[in-house]
């Protein structure tokens, strides 16, 4: 538990530096090799699982999220913000269903070197046997194993809970950049459906915009700022506020309709998809900070024919989710 306090210690620093954030990633992945078993190599941690609410990455694709740096760090800073949220307004312990753990249970591991049991009990769900298995082996361990309420292997967009009251916080990273592919939305739904509606949600939001961008200068696409010209979808209780309401798994999302003057874009400028996530309280994941927030350029100037335009779109959940558009 030491060594995993030192690497908490630099997820939960207020500066982001990272150097040091790069040297504790090495470490925290070292450490998880060694709690678990895992032989990569082999093609059996290779196999996604697709549900007809979206992708559910393998076990190899979940262990690499953990090098994405900066999501990791803004998660798992998040999470403990909405802990000690929790523990403000009660005493302990708080009850944290994380849907979609991967195999190490990432973004809460090195909070458990912060927070004893007593703060802070886990309902983990995973629907890859890999990586349920791996965390069954891992909070078997007599460490993690008081910090445990239960483990499901279950798919978190249809799985309807025993005890749905009991939870506090519930948190999943199950996305991809612009809320594609993956499950992430139809989770969030199907869940907050049934938990409190005091429960908190990390993330907290997250948001698809469509916004210009000049991509003329490829390489400047990390420091410009894109022009933001309306919010196509939100992932948060008050964006989700009519599908969590409804209690039908069928899912749909409304139409956003937007008005494009040719004097907005100008010639230079492409159309892109951007998402912004707010984690928890003080913590965001910004534009292009994250794989999750790169933008998805999806119209260049050369192919836009109309001078002035109307862009429609919404979001689907099937056949694959996310974001379908058109232009007229
Ligand atoms: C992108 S990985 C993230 C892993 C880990 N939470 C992290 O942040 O590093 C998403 C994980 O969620 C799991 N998952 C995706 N959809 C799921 C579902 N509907 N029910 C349960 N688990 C799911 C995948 O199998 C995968 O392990």
């Amino acid at each position: 538990m030491q060594q995993l306090r030192q690497i908490a210690d630099v997820y939960l620093a207020d500066e982001l530096d990272y150097h040091e954030l790069k040297s504790a990633t090495l470490v925290f992945k070292r450490y998880l090799q060694e709690l678990t078993t895992l032989d990569l190599g082999n093609n059996v941690y290779r196999k996604d699982i697709h549900l007809t609410a979206g992708l559910a990455v393998a076990t190899e694709w979940a262990v690499r999220c953990v090098d994405d740096l900066e999501r990791t760090k803004r998660f798992i800073k998040g999470t403990a913000e909405a802990v000690r949220e929790v523990l403000r307004r009660r005493h302990g312990p708080v009850q944290l269903l994380y849907a979609g753990t991967g195999p190490y249970a990432t973004l809460v591991l090195p909070l458990l070197s912060v927070f004893n049991p007593q703060q802070l009990q886990l309902t983990l769900v995973e629907i890859n046997d890999q990586s349920y298995r791996s965390i069954l082996h891992i909070f078997a361990q007599p460490a993690f194993a008081p910090y445990l309420r239960e483990i499901m292997q279950a798919d978190a967009s249809t799985l309807k809970l025993t005890e749905p009251e009991v939870y506090d916080i519930l948190l999943s990273e199950t996305m991809q950049n612009t809320l594609k592919r993956e499950p992430q939305v139809a989770i969030t739904v199907n869940l907050l459906q049934q938990l409190r509606s005091d429960a908190l949600l990390v993330p907290q939001s997250i948001v698809v915009e469509l916004a210009a961008m000049d991509i003329r200068y490829r390489a400047m696409i990390g420091v410009q700022e894109p022009i933001a010209l309306g919010a196509l979808m939100e992932s948060s209780r008050q964006g989700l506020a009519e599908q969590i309401s409804l209690n039908t798994a069928e899912l749909t999302f409304p139409e956003v309709s937007l008005k494009i003057s040719d004097e907005a874009l100008e010639s230079k400028y492409s159309l892109a998809l951007t998402t912004e996530i707010h984690v928890f309280g003080t913590q965001y994941l910004r534009f292009n900070k994250s794989g999750l927030t790169i933008p998805d350029l999806i119209l260049s100037p050369d192919d836009r024919t109309n001078k002035d335009l109307t862009f429609r779109a919404r979001y689907e959940l099937r056949p694959e989710p996310g974001i379908v558009w058109s232009i007229g």
